[in-house]
This record gives C-alpha cells, sequence and structure tokens, in this order.
C-alpha cells in the first residue's frame, strides 16, 4: 500500500513538474511577443498569436554567372546552421539557378522561392514555367505581384489575383507583393493603394487559404533607391494591411497572416523594422546578393 502511494505520488510529481515547463515555455513566447509589441507602442495591439517572422531574398535577374549563384548560395547555407530555428529563410533565385541552388541548400535552414510563375500547368506557352514545375524541383514559395512584374511586364491585378488561386492550388505560398508609387504616397494614396491591391488580388481567397499567405508591403519608392520606409511609415501601412485582412476574414486570420517589409532592406536597417509589431520579416532585393549582408540580415537582432 505504501509502495503504491510513493508510485502514486512519483508520477503526480513528474506529470505536474512537465506541466509547469511547458507552461512556462509557452508563457515565455507570449511574453516575448507582448513585450516586442508594448516596448515598441507603435500604435498596434497585443500579439495573441506568435507569428513566425520569415526573411527571404529575392535576387531578381542577378547574378549573370552561374558561378557566383553557387557561391552565393554555398555561403548563404553555411552561416543559416548557426541561425535562429524560430525564423524561416527563403532564397528566391532566377529560374535557371533554382535546381543547382537547391542543392546547395540542402541540409540548410534555408527554403526555395521563385519569382514568377504562369498559371497553366503545361502546353504551348513560350517562355513560361509553370506551377507544377517549379514545385517539382522543391519551390515552396513564389512571388506574385511584385512591382517589377506590375510596371516592367505589366501583370495587372487579375493575372496577379489568377497567380495566387493557381500556387495555393498547387500546394506552394504564395507571396504577394503590394505598394504604392511615389506620386501615390506623396498624394496620401497608400491606403487606397494597397487596399485596392488586397481586394483585387485575393479576391476568391478563403479564410484558410488567407492564413497561408505571405503579404509583403514594398513602397514602390523605397525599392532599389536606398531611400527605407521609416519603421513608423512600414508600421502604419502594415497595421492598416492586418485591419484590412481583419474586416475582410476576421481577426484569427489576421493575426495570423505574416506581413513582410520590402525597399532597401540592409543591415542597418533591419533591426528597427523587424522590432515594429506588425512586421513580420523582410523581403530584400539589392543587399540580398552579397552573402555577409544578408547574413547579417537574416540574423537580426531582436530589440
Ligand atoms: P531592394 O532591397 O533592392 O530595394 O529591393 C526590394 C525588393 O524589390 C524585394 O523584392
Amino acid at each position: 500500500m505504501a509502495k503504491n502511494n510513493f508510485i502514486f505520488a512519483v508520477v503526480i510529481t513528474v506529470s505536474s513538474t512537465l506541466f509547469f515547463i511547458e507552461a512556462f515555455k509557452n508563457s515565455r513566447n507570449f511574453i516575448t511577443r507582448d513585450l516586442s509589441t508594448s516596448q515598441n507602442a507603435r500604435g498596434s495591439q497585443l500579439t495573441m498569436m506568435a507569428r513566425k517572422p520569415i526573411i527571404a531574398g529575392n535576387w531578381k535577374m542577378n547574378p549573370v554567372d552561374f558561378g557566383e549563384a553557387l557561391d552565393l548560395a554555398e555561403k548563404l547555407a553555411a552561416s543559416s546552421k548557426t541561425m535562429a530555428d524560430d525564423v524561416e529563410f527563403v532564397v528566391i533565385p532566377p529560374h535557371p539557378f533554382l535546381v543547382p541552388v537547391k542543392e546547395k541548400l540542402e541540409g540548410s535552414k534555408i527554403k526555395l522561392g521563385a519569382q514568377n510563375a504562369f498559371t497553366e500547368d503545361k502546353g504551348a506557352y513560350t517562355g513560361a514555367v509553370s506551377t507544377p514545375m517549379l514545385k517539382s524541383v522543391g519551390v515552396e514559395y513564389i512571388l506574385a505581384g511584385h512591382s517589377e512584374r506590375r510596371t516592367i511586364f505589366k501583370d495587372d491585378d487579375s493575372a496577379v489575383g489568377r497567380k495566387v488561386t493557381k500556387i495555393l492550388k498547387d500546394g506552394m505560398t504564395p507571396i504577394l507583393c503590394v505598394g504604392e508609387l511615389k506620386e501615390e504616397f506623396e498624394e496620401g494614396l497608400v491606403e487606397q493603394v494597397c487596399g485596392l491591391q488586397l481586394s483585387k488580388d485575393l479576391r476568391g481567397v478563403t479564410a484558410d487559404e488567407m492564413r497561408k499567405i505571405v503579404i509583403a508591403y514594398e513602397p514602390v519608392w523605397a525599392i532599389g533607391t536606398g531611400l527605407t520606409a521609416t519603421p513608423e511609415i512600414a508600421q502604419s501601412v502594415h497595421a492598416f494591411i492586418r485591419k484590412w485582412i481583419e474586416k475582410k476574414y476576421g481577426k484569427e486570420v489576421a493575426e495570423e497572416v505574416r506581413i513582410q517589409y520590402g525597399g532597401s532592406v540592409t543591415p542597418e536597417t533591419v533591426d528597427e523594422l523587424m522590432a515594429c509589431p506588425d512586421i513580420d520579416g523582410a523581403l530584400v532585393g539589392g543587399a540580398s546578393l552579397a552573402a555577409d549582408k544578408f547574413s547579417r540580415i537574416m540574423s537580426y537582432k531582436k530589440l
């Protein structure tokens, strides 16, 4: 009898200790996010759910040389090994480099993204690349609506919307880029422009699909210009985007969606941007082409 009581007491002690350890770990996750939210006090409410930050490097049409691309991928793969597990990393090389870059990333913490895809699976579409093709080589993220696609290649909102739906349907994650032109920023039209892009590009997207999408706010005037939006400007637009999602899909979905900032992000600006409560990541262009710079951005400091 005494032996049974002893075993019973041991079981109770061990399970309650495990329970408290788990509860402590969970509360720390919330506290970290809540603290960073309140310390910033830049106008957003407490975040109820921790969103995993996502840092992505959009190589655009760079580098020209295959060897350089491999060298960059190899350096990033090596440096990612010592980086945080609670941040997601993605590189988005040009199509010809996807497969060899993927090989270099094997065993690292970096995932593969693609810059563009067409909405048909296969057929007579010269120059196009389809979502199943990209999936079959290990692509997990695809950009849609990047401002360079919108302006140079005339991707309109209906094409962007179809792309978003197709990427989701084929089990990958769209990174939907929205953002205003310089004149629109100066005219105070940021919310109208981003709101309209979101309405058109997310037409027909369900709440469950919305949870999976990553939004990138990329003010066009800040792309490749060295003019980064201040953390205050970026945070206010991110808060607007989250509110927009909340109105359409409800608070729970809005709290889950990750919103990246893109536009001249550098090692010097990333820490302050990432400290903003509604900024959940960075979409980096120029600075993602230098291994040391992008490594520093990937290991941004949590202020
Ligand atoms: P830059 O970082 O070169 O400004 O480019 C941003 C961008 O367009 C990422 O998609």
